[in-house]
């Protein structure tokens, strides 16, 4: 059965995103450690062997795609990404990896149909999560836990009104820059 994963990275106190709306070193861990070795864990959007299909929320698309450009987090092997928005949003670059949806029904409905029985990735950002989570439609978390406090920006769970949501661990995976933490959503009590 193919499964939907949020993969993210989050700060110690929860944050994925410092108080100027950036990712400020969250990401160094997908590099390799600071022995040069690769990293434990390779992020979702970088797999094209399992993962079909990338969701985001319009803000990460428009805050990333200075730097994704045409063909989006997964570089070279151009994994479709579905944006999640209700508005006008930056128009892709042509050949662009990119298409939209209005609500995560459909943005789940069409990553599905072009992950070709692969898994979908939803790679935030927060709100695009929380909508995920609300919704009961994330089967899997993957939280990078980095040893940093940002102690002002985005929080992966504000007050979003999650209820008591039942988390299962499946792995934890360590190297000097990050805790790989993989969870399975329990259904509801
Ligand atoms: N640390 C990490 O690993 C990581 C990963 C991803 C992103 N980020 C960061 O997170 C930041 C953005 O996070 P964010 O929480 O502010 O925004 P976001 O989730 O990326 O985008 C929010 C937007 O997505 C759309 N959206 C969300 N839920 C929706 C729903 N249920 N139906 C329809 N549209 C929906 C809305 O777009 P409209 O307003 O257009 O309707 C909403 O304003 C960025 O700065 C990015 O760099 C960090």
């Amino acid at each position: 059965m193919t499964k939907t994963i949020l993969d993210i990275s989050v700060s110690l106190d929860g944050r994925i995103t410092d108080a100027d709306g950036i990712p400020q070193g969250l990401h160094d861990w997908a590099a390799g450690d600071t022995r040069g070795r690769p990293a434990v864990s390779i992020p979702d959007t970088w797999r094209p062997d399992a993962f079909g299909a990338v969701i985001c929320g319009r803000r990460t698309y428009e805050d990333s795609l200075p730097s994704w450009g045409a063909d989006g987090p997964s570089m070279q092997h151009r994994l479709p990404v579905v944006v999640l928005s209700r508005s006008d949003v930056t128009p892709p670059p042509d050949g662009g990896v990119y298409s939209f949806a209005e609500t995560i029904d459909t943005a789940l409905a069409t990553a599905r149909a072009l992950a070709h029985g692969k898994h979908v990735t939803v790679m935030g950002g927060a709100n695009a999560a929380q909508a995920f989570l609300r919704a009961g439609l994330l089967d899997e978390l993957k939280l990078h836990l980095v040893p940093t406090v940002l102690g002002i920006g985005t929080r992966l769970f504000a007050d979003a009104d999650l209820g008591h949501l039942r988390l299962e661990q499946l792995e934890a995976l360590q190297d000097d820059q990050a805790t790989h933490l993989r969870y399975r959503v329990r259904d509801p009590a």
